[in-house]
């Protein structure tokens, strides 16, 4: 893992809008987070830290890996994505780089990927990193601080490689999507929609059939450029979804909460995890949270937490890992670990 060391408290959001560190930690468990410095800091830079530390960790080098898999919503491009900028900052071969858009599952659908092109044999060092820097584009005003609070920056990377014992490894994946509701955690401009789900039908783009600059003065004039959230909505969905698909996992697995050594549920909101504990009947020592100190990194928080764990001796050989993730989308999905 990577964050910034660029620390902010909850009273140093209180100098530019209307909140308090109680209202934030009540509601959302976060004590500070991380944020990015400017020409210092981006999702691919922090990414590559990452990497570095993976690659070290896992005795494997930059000319060994063979695929690259980038998960995040805060790319430093519009196109091309972060994977080939990685493959670009550490020299390695000309390899495949796919980049995923599924944000605060990103992480487990990146896992999955590599999960099947491991078993099919085709790669045998995929290097999976997620990252974010939300913090250059959230509304920092009284008007955004239901989202701007919640988010933070950071990255986690992981290499995969083919078990060399059979019981090792990922026993399984579960992904799912529902785009019924897919503003309700969104950010829409820029973007190519053309105005053609909005209900105002006033595009976000010049009034002319085609071409010129997509982003408009309208945009600007309104800020109608941040990220949007329904919290209690996403709030609702995830504490239903996020126990369904690790019960989806248990049972293919033919596995119950009571073998799970730890949960790393996605650190959307301290309260979330906390109800997903209670409905699992799982021990607090059974789940890693650590959105205290990083608040919510979407795609890069499971990384995050899962290699905070593991620094803590939480994790062993042989224990059985869950992760789980809720987000945007929206998009949800578990993952089962044998470590
Ligand atoms: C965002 C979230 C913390 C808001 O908590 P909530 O209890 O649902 O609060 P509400 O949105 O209903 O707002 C309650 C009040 O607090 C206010 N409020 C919102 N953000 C605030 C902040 N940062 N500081 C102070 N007050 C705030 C609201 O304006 C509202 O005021 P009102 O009652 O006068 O209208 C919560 O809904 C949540 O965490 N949802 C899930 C979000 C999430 O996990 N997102 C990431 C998914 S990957």
């Amino acid at each position: 893992m990577y964050v910034p060391e660029n620390v902010i408290k909850n009273d140093d959001l209180k100098k530019v809008m209307d909140t308090s560190d109680e209202w934030i930690q009540e509601r959302t468990g976060i004590k500070e987070r991380r944020f990015a410095t400017r020409y210092k800091d981006t999702t691919t830079t922090m990414g590559v830290e990452a990497a570095k530390i993976a690659m070290e960790r896992a005795g494997t080098k930059a000319e060994d890996i063979d695929f690259i898999i980038f998960a995040t919503l805060s790319p430093d491009y519009f196109f091309p994505g972060c994977g080939v900028l990685v493959q670009r900052i550490l020299h390695m071969k000309e390899i495949g780089a796919l980049d995923i858009r599924n944000q605060c599952s990103g992480f487990i659908y990146g896992l999955s990927i590599a999960d099947q092109y491991i078993k099919t044999g085709m790669y045998k060092n995929i290097l999976l990193v997620a990252s974010e820097t939300h913090s250059y584009a959230l509304d920092f005003s009284t008007r955004g601080r239901n989202v701007s609070v919640i988010f933070g920056d950071g990255a986690g990377a992981m290499i995969l490689q083919p078990a060399i014992d059979g019981e090792e490894g990922i026993l399984s994946t579960h992904l799912h999507s529902d785009g019924n509701e897919a503003e309700l955690l969104s950010m829409v401009n820029p973007g190519f929609h053309a105005g053609r789900f909005a209900e105002e039908k006033k595009p976000p783009m010049p009034d002319k059939p085609y071409g010129g600059l997509f982003i408009t003065e309208d945009l600007v004039a309104k800020e109608d450029l941040y990220p949007y959230m329904d919290g209690p909505a996403v709030f609702k969905k995830a504490v239903v979804k996020m126990p369904e698909v690790i019960n989806e996992a248990l049972e293919k697995n033919h596995l119950s909460s009571s073998d799970i050594k730890i949960l790393i549920p996605h650190q959307a909101n301290l309260r979330i995890s906390q109800y997903v504990q209670y409905k699992m009947n799982l021990r607090d020592d059974q789940v890693y949270n650590n959105i205290q100190k990083f608040g919510n990194t979407t795609a890069a928080s499971v990384p995050i937490a899962l290699c905070e764990a593991w620094e803590q001796g939480k994790i062993n050989d042989g224990d059985l890992v869950c992760l789980a993730a809720f987000g945007s989308g929206f998009t949800w999905a578990s993952a089962l670990l044998r470590w």
